[in-house]
């Protein structure tokens, strides 16, 4: 199959990044900016990251192009995040593709970020469908059956917070800054996991919804009794992190129940997003879980823009391109996007 080429963008939250890949599975350029301007806040403001990303897009673009050596001309198709997300930073991105694309007539595909996170890891690993996927980040927290391109089943989801949500909340009460999950595991690998034991929500009830919400209230009544000393915060961070480790192997082992109960036989267990960059948590569940685990490196699961000009390669190869007048989503569920 001849080699394809593509630009891609990801602008859904605060990370802006550009990448060009090609379907010979080569990166050949990942211009990445994480946005500094949110941690003052603890969280992400989002026309604070709708200016940031014009501001940074048009030249990471041109140092993409730059490191690939390549022309726009040599490009097959331009990829951008068109949903879910903060819609500011989706039209700015989106709409950067589309005018590449018009400028040299190839293409536009528009990505679902959700889909771009569940199947970077093909790009690295052989990974045939139906796999199980756990999609654990800042904004999503779901157990999804990939069957194919463009076709999943949600199996099951937060009815509250995100876990990534619950690990940034809690960082900030403690004043550890944001993002919270990071500074969180960083801090655990000194704590004793055992000495608080917060609320195991929705452990040993049917399905595989999750709720953390809880866990966040019982941390904001505990502080007020404790203080915010090292040992206290290591302590508070190991023993979160336990309890988010009990919750998911409880809800993976339903989620594959679940799977088994629909007739999916499956091998490989796809941990992707985010909070997937936590050794802690999905080293546990390797220790308890039979199916074939698999997450990308760090740089992967976190935001990115590879994982986007991924999907654009898979999609182009099917012939699955988007026309000119797509209009961002900021809601865009995996279920309804059967091409
Ligand atoms: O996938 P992502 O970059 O953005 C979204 O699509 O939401 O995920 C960001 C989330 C943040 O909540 C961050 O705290 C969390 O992922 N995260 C982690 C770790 N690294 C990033 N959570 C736990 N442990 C980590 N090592
Ligand atoms: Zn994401």
């Amino acid at each position: 199959m001849k080699n394809h080429t593509i630009l891609a963008i990801e602008t859904s939250c605060d990370e802006t990044a550009v990448a060009i890949i090609n379907s010979n599975r080569e990166i050949l350029a990942h211009e990445i900016i994480s946005q500094t301007e949110h941690k003052i806040h603890g969280g992400v403001i989002p026309e604070v990251a709708s200016r940031a990303h014009m501001e940074h897009l048009g030249y990471l673009v041109k140092n993409a192009i730059k490191t690939s050596g390549l022309n726009f001309i040599d490009l097959a198709a331009i990829a951008a995040t068109s949903g879910p997300g903060l819609i500011g930073g989706l039209m700015v991105g989106t709409m950067m593709a589309k005018a590449i694309s018009h400028a040299i007539k190839k293409p536009f595909i528009a990505v679902n970020h959700l889909e771009a996170h569940a199947l970077v890891i093909r790009l690295l690993h052989k990974v045939e469908f139906p796999f199980l996927v756990l999609l654990i980040s800042g904004g999503h927290c779901q157990f999804l059956i990939a069957q194919d391109i463009g076709k999943y089943i949600k199996l099951g989801k937060t009815l509250d917070d995100s876990i990534g949500e619950a690990f940034d909340k809690i960082a900030r009460m403690l004043g550890l800054g944001y993002p919270g999950g990071p500074i969180i595991e960083e801090f655990a690998k000194h704590g004793n996991g055992k000495r608080f034991n917060f609320p195991r929500a929705m452990i040993k009830r049917q399905g595989c919804d999750f709720s953390f919400s809880g866990i966040k209230t019982a941390v904001k009544i505990l502080l007020k009794r404790l203080k915010l000393n090292e040992r206290n915060i290591c302590d508070i961070c190991a023993s979160f992190q336990e309890c988010v480790s009990d919750i998911l192997l409880d809800r993976v082992n339903n989620a594959i129940t679940m799977a088994k109960s629909l007739n999916f036989t499956l091998n490989d267990f796809v941990i992707s997003g985010g909070v997937a960059a936590n050794n802690f948590l999905t080293e546990n569940l390797k220790k308890h879980i039979y199916l074939n685990i698999l997450s990308p490196p760090k740089h992967l699961c976190t935001d990115n823009a590879v994982m986007v000009g991924w999907v654009g390669i898979e999609r182009l190869q099917r012939g699955y391109i988007n026309s000119i007048d797509f209009a961002p989503k900021a809601k865009w569920s995996l279920e309804d996007y059967i091409y």
